[in-house]
């Protein structure tokens, strides 16, 4: 008797296990499906985005139609951009739609570096940065490549491997060239160092300068145009636009870096700034000028303009912070050197500083005062004359 009801009962379980094995089949291939959907709905350009012509049939000022930054800015030769995020990148309609629109170059705001693009020893992770060095290349727009030396964004691998000197530099090298390599012919200008000094012109002491000592700076550099020669390489920090001690070290430094032909070609200034520390234009201008005597050039690399959170949201605080959008603007229009001015992300919903509003465009993507500030300004180096205007309804949205 036994025996068949053993038999019923493994028929039974065996009946149940088919039965839940074709279910989690199915359930896989339905979640594969989804996010497969998901991916290529996310990132398939809009047909506006899809146009190739680098944004050549938009209305000229000409016709009195509205404009963009992207359009004026070619008559000027300027490179003019924003940093980039792959998070609204690939959720975010309009902000891919805006990106497209007004900027013409980009900086990678974080999926360079080391703790993303190189997150365990023999693992290089590629997957983000690439998608959006694909949709700027589709789209005509440089791409800054950012950053491959800073003490920051490290990965614990790095930071808690014990590696010796010797094995440092290995490290440090093999990183630099597999992703200068990489992106060879796609990546126009790297920030090859990031924030190495500190305000008082000192070698900030952070973990590339304690392992390999200060000469990691000139090593990077070399590195990093032994795997991409026409690659544009650009010390990048902040406090160093003006005249102080931080922005002197920098000139020296790369003043002894060309007589001994390290190769370097510019000097970023970051450029966080606020709107009740405004920047020092005219030290700015001649320090500008300093490093176009040694035939470097400068690249605005990350602006934003914090307006203080009690101010936020008045008439007065987005003038000011529109004013030295401008007066930025016109200091790098006014120098033969300066040849990029990018912003720290465009919309207050993707800043970093989110809480501050540093951006030109709000966090539901109208454009701000200081965007207008720069169509004008623009404009007027264009030689058109300031006659665009943004909707109405806009600009009203940030008079209140
Ligand atoms: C910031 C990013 O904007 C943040 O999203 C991230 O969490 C931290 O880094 N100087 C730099 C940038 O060179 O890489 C920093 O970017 C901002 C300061």
């Amino acid at each position: 008797m036994r025996l068949p009801v053993n038999r019923a009962l493994l028929f039974i379980s065996f009946f149940f296990a088919l039965a839940n094995i074709c279910l989690i089949i199915q359930l896989i291939n339905h979640t594969a499906e989804t996010r497969v959907n998901e991916t290529s709905r996310n990132v398939q350009p809009t047909p506006a985005l899809n146009n190739r012509s680098g944004g050549t049939d938009q209305p000229s000022p000409a016709s009195g139609k509205q404009t963009s930054l992207r359009e004026l800015a070619k008559k000027k030769n300027l490179l003019i951009g924003t940093s980039l995020r792959h998070w609204p990148f690939t959720r975010e309609h309009k902000y891919r739609e805006i990106l497209y629109r007004e900027f013409n170059t980009i900086t990678i705001e974080n999926a360079m570096k080391i703790e993303n693009i190189h997150p365990q020893p023999d693992h290089y992770n590629f997957s983000e940065s690439d998608l959006l060095v694909d949709f700027a290349s589709d789209h005509q727009m440089k791409v800054r490549g950012h950053t491959l030396v800073w003490d920051k964004g490290l990965p614990t691998w790095i930071t808690e491997g014990k590696y010796s000197k010797e094995e440092t530099k290995r490290i440090l090298k093999e990183h630099i060239q597999m992703i200068v390599s990489h992106y060879k012919g796609k990546v126009f200008a790297w920030d090859v160092v990031n924030e190495a000094f500190h305000d008082d012109g000192t070698y900030r002491d952070n973990f590339w300068f304690r392992s390999i000592g200060p000469e990691y700076i000139e090593l990077a550099f070399r590195w990093a145009h032994e795997a991409d020669p026409d690659a544009l390489l650009f010390y990048n920090d902040y406090n160093n636009e003006g005249s102080n001690a931080k922005s002197d070290t920098i000139y020296q430094m790369i003043s002894d870096f060309k007589k001994r032909g390290v190769p370097i070609h510019g000097v970023g200034f970051q450029l966080h700034t606020a709107i009740d520390q405004k920047p020092d234009l005219k030290a700015i201008s001649k320090n500008m000028k300093r490093l176009a005597d040694l035939n470097i050039q400068v690249h605005i690399t990350e602006l934003d303009v914090k307006v203080n959170k009690k101010q936020a949201a008045t008439k007065e605080a987005w003038d000011q912070q529109a004013e030295i959008y401008g007066d930025l603007l016109k200091t790098c229009l006014s120098a033969s050197n300066c040849k990029a001015f990018i912003m720290w992300g465009f919309t207050d919903r993707h800043s970093w500083l989110e809480e501050y509003s540093p951006l030109i465009f709000d966090k539901n993507y109208n454009p701000k005062p200081a965007y207008q500030k720069l169509i004008d300004i623009l404009s007027q180096s264009a030689g058109f004359p300031a006659t665009f205007r943004l909707p109405s309804s806009v600009a009203a949205a940030h008079r209140s």
